[in-house]
C-alpha cells in the first residue's frame, strides 16, 4: 500500500467516526442541548490525544525520579565516609545536592584539614526523553566517535587545601583511554606506562618516579579486584586542567586537584568500591602534602609548563596579527571597491559625502535661542515663605531648541520649584537640580523637558 492510500485511508476513518455528528441537521443538534451533543459527538481521538499527552508526561517524570533516586543512592551510600572526614556534608544543613538539571547534579563538602573541598559531579543519561534515549544508544552502538551511549557518571574532585608542586599523574582504564586522553589536556601531556598490578589500567604521567610513590598498597587492592574495572574510568592528580588553557593565567594560578572520574552504578558491590575510591582519594590528598619529587624530575615538570605557556602566548600574539591583518585587508577591499567605481559613481559616492557632511554642520546650525512665555506658574511646588520672587505668573525664559532632535528637548532654566506650562508645547519640570546653596532660587535651576 502506498503512503498516500495509506493516508487517505486514516482520514477516511477519522470522518467516519464524526459522521453521525456532522450528518445531524443544525436545528436537530440545537434541539439536543449540550449535553445531547456531547453524546452524540465521537470523543475516541480526544481521548487517544489526551492520552498520549498523560503518556509523555508520565515517562518524563519516570525518567527524572530514575536519575534523582540514583544520585540519592550514591550520596546515601558515600554520606557516612563523608561526615567522618568533613565538618560540612552537603551544600547546606538540609540540601545534600543541588539539582542543575534532570541530567546533572552537583554536591559539595568541606571542612576537613588538608582539604579545601570536595565537589561531586552527577551526569546522568536522559531517561526523561525516551526518544533522545534511544536514539543516542541507537547510533552510539554504530557510530561510537559520532554519539557516545547515554551512561551514568560521577565525577569526584578535591581541591587540596595548601600549595602541592606542580605534576600530573593518573591511573587510567585501558577501555577509553585514548577517549580520555583526548578529552583531557593534562593527561595528553602524560607519558603512557604499563601498571605491574594490574592488566586493565595504564598510567599517564609526567615521571615514574610518581608511579612509585603515589600507588600504596590498599589501592592496589581495590584496583586489583576485577569489579573495579566496570566503575573507574581515571584517577588522576594534576595541576592543569582538563580543557586547553586559552588564557595565561590557566598556568600560573593555583589550580591543583584530585580527581576521580568513575561510571555510576548502584549496586551494592559497586556502592562498596565507590567508597573505597573516595575514601584513597582523600588519603592521598593527605600524603601529597609530604611529597616531594627529586629536584632534577620537578625541573623538568616546571619546564613542560614553561613551554606550554610560551606556546600559548604564541598562539595568543598570531591570533592578534591575524587580527590586524584582516582588518587592513577589510580597509584595502574597501578602496579597491571604491576605485573601481566609474568615474560617474565615484562622482555620486562624493556627492552623497559631501551632503551628509553639510547636513551635520546644519545641525550644529540649527540650535539657536527661542524667547517663549511661560504662563499658568503653579505654586504648589513653591515654598512660599522661603520664596517670595515666585509669585508671578509670567516668566520669560531662554531656552535653547536643537531642532534637528525629533522629538527635540529643551534645557531651560527656571528658579526651583516651580513646575510649568507653556503653549503650545507641554513642558514638565523633571526633578530640580539642587544648586550649591538651597533655597536660593536665582540661582538653583530645573531642567524642563518638552514631550
Ligand atoms: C579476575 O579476572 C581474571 C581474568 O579475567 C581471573 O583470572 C581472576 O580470577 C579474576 N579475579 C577475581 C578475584 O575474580
Ligand atoms: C594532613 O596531612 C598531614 C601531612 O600529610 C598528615 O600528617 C595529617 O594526618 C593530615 N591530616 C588528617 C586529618 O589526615
Amino acid at each position: 500500500m502506498s503512503d498516500q492510500s495509506y493516508f487517505s485511508e486514516v482520514i477516511q476513518y477519522i470522518n467516519k467516526l464524526q459522521a453521525d455528528y456532522y450528518k445531524t441537521p443544525l436545528d436537530q443538534l440545537n434541539e439536543l442541548g449540550l449535553l445531547g451533543r456531547i453524546k452524540l459527538y465521537d470523543w475516541h481521538l480526544e481521548f487517544i490525544g489526551l492520552g498520549l499527552i498523560l503518556t509523555i508526561i508520565l515517562l518524563f517524570q519516570i525518567g527524572a525520579y530514575l536519575n534523582q533516586s540514583k544520585v540519592s543512592k550514591i550520596l546515601k551510600s558515600l554520606t557516612p565516609l563523608l561526615d567522618e572526614n568533613f565538618h560540612q556534608v552537603g551544600i547546606s544543613d538540609e540540601k545534600l545536592f543541588i539539582k542543575d538539571s534532570i541530567q546533572s547534579f552537583t554536591s559539595y563538602a568541606t571542612g576537613r584539614i588538608n582539604i579545601s573541598n570536595l565537589k561531586i559531579n552527577f551526569k546522568l543519561a536522559p531517561r526523561q526523553n525516551l526518544i533522545q534515549y534511544l536514539l543516542e544508544s541507537i547510533i552510539g552502538i554504530f557510530f561510537p566517535d559520532w554519539i557516545e551511549i547515554p551512561s551514568d557518571s560521577i565525577e569526584i574532585i578535591i581541591k587540596p587545601l595548601n600549595k602541592i608542586q606542580p605534576f600530573i599523574f593518573a591511573i587510567v582504564n585501558k577501555e577509553g583511554m585514548n577517549k580520555f586522553r583526548d578529552d583531557n589536556y593534562f593527561l595528553s601531556l602524560t607519558k603512557i606506562s604499563e601498571t605491574i598490578f594490574s592488566n586493565n589500567y595504564v598510567f599517564m604521567s609526567e615521571s615514574n618516579e610518581l608511579n612509585e610513590n603515589l600507588i600504596n598498597k590498599d589501592l592496589i587492592k581495590i584496583l586489583s579486584d576485577n569489579s573495579t574495572d566496570k566503575i573507574l574510568k581515571y584517577l588522576a592528580i594534576t595541576d592543569l586542567p582538563s580543557n586547553k588553557p586559552i588564557k595565561e593565567s590557566d598556568f600560573t594560578n593555583d589550580n591543583n586537584q584530585l580527581i576521580l572520574k568513575l561510571n555510576l552504578l548502584t549496586d551494592s558491590k559497586s556502592l562498596s568500591i565507590i567508597n573505597s575510591l573516595v575514601d584513597q582519594l582523600i588519603k592521598l590528598s593527605d600524603q601529597l602534602i609530604k611529597f616531594q619529587l627529586k629536584l632534577d624530575q620537578q625541573k623538568k615538570i616546571n619546564n613542560v609548563r614553561s613551554n606550554e605557556l610560551i606556546k600559548l602566548q604564541k598562539i595568543i600574539q598570531d591570533l592578534k596579527d591575524e587580527e590586524l591583518k584582516e582588518q587592513k585587508l577589510e580597509i584595502e577591499k574597501q578602496i579597491k571597491k571604491n576605485s573601481k567605481l566609474s568615474p560617474d559613481e565615484l562622482d555620486k559616492l562624493e556627492k552623497r559625502q559631501k551632503e551628509k557632511k553639510e547636513r551635520r554642520q546644519r545641525n550644529k546650525l540649527t540650535k539657536r535661542e527661542v524667547k517663549v512665555e511661560v504662563y499658568e506658574i503653579s505654586k504648589d511646588l513653591v515654598k512660599a515663605d522661603e520664596d517670595e520672587d515666585a509669585e508671578f505668573d509670567k516668566v520669560d525664559v531662554t531656552w535653547t531648541v536643537d531642532t534637528a532632535l525629533d522629538p527635540f528637548v529643551v534645557t531651560l532654566v527656571v528658579p526651583l520649584g516651580i513646575t510649568t506650562k507653556v503653549e503650545p508645547l507641554d513642558v514638565k519640570v523633571e526633578a530640580p537640580e539642587t544648586g550649591d546653596e538651597a533655597g536660593d532660587p536665582d540661582e538653583d535651576g530645573a531642567t524642563v523637558e518638552v514631550t
